[in-house]
């Protein structure tokens, strides 16, 4: 009979024991997957602030740039920067892909002769290094063949017209300026990514 009850209260004391120490144990949930937790870092390193796109006057001179440029390009069948360069580029890679679309911008065309050729175009350049630098741990996230094959595209498209290729492009900058904003800060601008004639 002792024994019958000493094994009694020493069971329920188990079962007290179980379910204030071991459930809870069980019931803390997992860590997320490392997956999850690399793809949030990646998008979140592919933000910009919004203040970057409200200071007048650097706005002012890209979009001034951009006018002064596109009144010399008489060619209205080519764009280099429009819907087309997202096509099939999933939507948490739109800023990557114009990270990569401003280092070509920089690099193949504002820091070559037309610098010498437009005013603006170094405070410009420089602008739009510093959004690069600022994007710079930002990666794309899958595959990466449809990004690459986009960019080659449009490289290609600017290569072909030549001379003027660099005179679109520096006359799209006010799309570029658009487009960057959109796919890389939060809440994106109603209006944005307007079309030109
Ligand atoms: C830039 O600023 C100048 C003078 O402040 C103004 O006349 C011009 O319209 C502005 N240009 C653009 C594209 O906002």
């Amino acid at each position: 009979m002792t024994s019958l009850q000493t094994w009694t209260r020493s069971f329920s004391g188990w079962v007290v024991f179980c379910c204030c120490c071991c459930l809870p144990l069980l019931l803390t949930s997992p860590l997320p997957p490392k997956g999850a937790e690399v793809a949030s870092t990646a998008h979140h390193a592919c933000r910009l602030r919004k203040i970057n796109f409200q200071q007048p006057y650097i706005r002012n001179r890209t979009y001034t740039l951009a006018k002064m440029a596109s009144v010399s390009d008489q060619d209205t069948d080519n764009r280099l920067i429009g819907q087309h360069i997202y096509v099939n580029i999933k939507e948490n890679n739109r800023c990557y892909m114009m990270k990569r679309i401003i280092e070509i911008v920089v690099k193949d065309v504002l820091l070559t002769e037309a610098k010498d050729r437009y005013p603006y175009t170094e405070e410009v350049a420089q602008f739009l290094a510093s959004l690069t630098s600022e994007l710079s741990r930002c990666k794309f996230l899958g595959h990466r063949e449809h990004i690459e094959k986009n960019l080659e595209e449009m490289k290609r498209k600017m290569k072909q017209l030549g001379e003027n290729g660099k005179i679109k492009a520096i006359g799209e900058l006010d799309l570029l300026f658009d487009y960057t904003e959109n796919a890389c800060t939060d809440a994106p601008r109603k209006g944005g990514n307007k079309k030109k004639n």
